[in-house]
């Protein structure tokens, strides 16, 4: 690879759920490798991710795919400027196993450590097929665990103007996919499955929170889609699994736009992007670029690779906290319940 003696080579770790990532990062937004090894296929027999099994299986692969980042990137640890590592939020057994790695690497070779926060690494991962893309913007982070909308102030300055109160949208999608039997994870089945259904065949509900008019709710969605597939199981009504699907993404997805083209609105921002693995939904990012494009606000996302836990993101958030001067200690921790902007 060519580098020279400025750039900012950034080795990215990444462990917190079901995925064990390492990535090469330069100069913030130029990914030279990002290997991802998946545990999907494993979790899926047990419907959905089992933390031992994520921890051991994260402790098996670490060093494999530490390496092929690093072969892949055409580098050396020599070549390396600091080693960014998810410390949180996340299954603390999962997240260790990244954690561990990262200082162990650091403690031999002295190379700086910075511990990154994972919803930073995804709302970054916007930057790195938007070289023009900066902040001050509005973000939409919908996973699996996380359903935020995030006024991203500067490099590593955020506030969280509205989040979920219940379920997460990605967990909403799997609870509902495992109803209707897709499996495991449940989003990119109801993905597919939705293009052969009718979204407005059934009418579910559109939860909007009194207090706080960008916070979200699923949970009663859910109950309304798994009340729904009761009601014809009793009444002995053939189901069609495709309108449940299209319907329950339909109604998911008219709230997210909702509530994040109002903030960014009432914000007065011209720009907007989504992050997260929900992100990656193919009628979520068709709903928004619509709805942007007839509002004149700028619409971003990454690339569905992007969207999913990758290590990537994490090398890209772990830049921009290196130009801030934040280097973390060998008694960094992993912290499952992290909050965003805090250290
Ligand atoms: O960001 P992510 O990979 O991990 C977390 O940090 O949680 O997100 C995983 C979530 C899962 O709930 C998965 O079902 C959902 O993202 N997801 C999707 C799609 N792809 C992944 N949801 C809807 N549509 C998709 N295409
Ligand atoms: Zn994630």
């Amino acid at each position: 690879m060519e580098t020279n003696q400025k750039d900012i080579l950034i080795l990215a770790i990444e462990s917190s759920c079901d995925e064990t990532a390492a990535s090469v990062v330069k100069n913030g937004r130029e990914v030279l490798s990002n290997v991802i090894s998946s545990q999907i296929a494993l979790h899926t027999l047990y419907g959905g991710v089992v933390p031992e099994i994520a921890s051991r299986k994260h402790i098996e692969k670490i060093n494999q795919v530490i390496e092929e980042a690093l072969k892949e990137a055409k580098v050396t640890l020599q070549d390396i400027t600091a080693i960014a590592v998810t410390y949180g939020p996340g299954l603390v057994g999962a997240l260790l196993v990244g954690v561990s790695a990262a200082k162990a690497i650091s403690f031999a070779t002295g190379i700086p450590l910075i511990g990154v926060h994972h919803i930073e690494g995804h709302i970054s991962a916007n930057f790195i097929e938007n070289k023009e893309l900066e902040p001050p913007f509005i973000c939409l982070v919908a996973s699996g665990g996380h359903s935020h909308l995030v006024v991203v102030k500067d490099y590593g300055e955020y506030e969280i103007i509205g989040r979920t109160r219940d379920d997460a949208a990605g967990e909403a999608f799997d609870k509902v996919a495992r109803a209707i039997g897709l499996g495991y994870p449940g989003g990119p089945k109801i993905d597919k499955l939705s293009k052969e259904g009718n979204p407005d065949a059934i009418h579910f509900p559109r939860a909007v929170v009194q207090e706080n008019e960008y916070d979200f709710s699923f949970s009663g969605l859910k109950s309304a889609a798994l009340n729904y597939l009761n009601g014809c199981q009793m009444k002995g009504e053939p189901v069609n699994n495709a309108d449940v699907a299209a319907s329950f993404q339909k109604a998911v997805i008219d709230v997210l736009v909702d509530h994040s083209l109002a903030a960014v609105k009432n914000y007065g921002f011209d720009k907007f992007a989504i992050a997260g693995g929900v992100a990656s939904n193919s009628s979520l990012r068709a709903a928004f670029e619509e709805r942007c494009n007839k509002e004149g606000i700028k619409f971003y996302h990454p690339s569905p690779i992007f969207c999913t836990d990758n290590a990537a993101m994490i090398g890209v958030a772990g830049y921009y906290e290196y130009l801030k001067g934040v280097r973390s200690g060998y008694d960094l921790n992993a912290v499952p319940n992290l909050r965003l902007g805090e250290r």
